[in-house]
């Protein structure tokens, strides 16, 4: 499946995309987030059954890192409808969160020497396209150009699903480190790629 560029305005997903989307005709691309803002946070409500409460405090924040200028972000499309994505950026300083996290994993040790990551800061598929291969696609894809020796991420600790996932892309738990409550700290060496076979 190529990369496109993907120049288009927004077309805001209502509910659920049906689940007649056919692998074939996804295409994927780098694409602008604050372009496609209310796509993506549709695509994070429904892959992750958020309330539009939640939903709406989220908007937020994408559109923030939106704004970012390292931020770069990797879609898949169904036509015009985006039906996954994933962004993220080099460990940025400023992030309020950064300096514990990088004295933490220094503490660790494991990604020491490797300097400083690539940190995948969103991930979601929406529910009708899951297991076929598209969060693979995304997170391979976006972490493809990076410089960065090393990707970090966090996730919900209760998520066994996003576990499962990760790990089958070569990330590991990152013991004794926290990532904000409830959250686990996950890492891998570059290349990013799937380690285990498919079914
Ligand atoms: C996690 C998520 C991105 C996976 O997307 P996806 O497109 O379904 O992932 P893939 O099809 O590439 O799956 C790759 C592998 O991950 C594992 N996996 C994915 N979903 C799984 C599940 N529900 N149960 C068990 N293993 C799973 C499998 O090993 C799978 O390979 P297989 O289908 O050949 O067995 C998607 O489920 C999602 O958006 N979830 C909600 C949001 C979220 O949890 N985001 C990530 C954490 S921040």
């Amino acid at each position: 499946m190529p990369d496109i560029p993907l120049t288009f305005t927004a077309e805001p997903v209502r509910g659920t995309p049906p689940g007649a989307v056919r692998t074939a005709e996804l295409r994927y691309g780098s694409f602008d987030l604050s372009a496609l803002l209310d796509q993506t946070v549709a695509v994070q409500r429904v892959a992750n059954a958020l309330s539009e409460e939640e939903s709406e405090s989220r908007r937020c924040l994408i559109g923030r890192r939106a704004a970012e200028p390292r931020v770069r972000a990797v879609g898949a499309f169904a036509g015009r409808r985006l039906v996954g994505f994933a962004y993220g950026a080099p460990l940025d300083p400023d992030w309020p969160w950064a300096d514990e996290m990088e004295e933490g994993l220094r503490d660790i040790g494991g990604f020491d020497g490797l300097g400083r990551p690539f940190w995948l800061l969103e991930l979601h598929v929406v529910p009708s396209c899951w297991r076929r291969g598209i969060g693979t696609s995304l997170v391979e894809r976006l972490c493809r150009p990076v410089r960065q020796r090393w990707v970090g991420l966090t996730r919900r600790a209760s998520s066994d699903r996003a576990r499962v996932f990760y790990e089958s892309l070569g990330f590991a738990d990152v013991p004794g480190v926290v990532g904000g409550r409830g959250y686990v700290v996950m890492g891998a060496r570059r290349p990013i790629g799937r380690t285990t076979r498919r079914a």
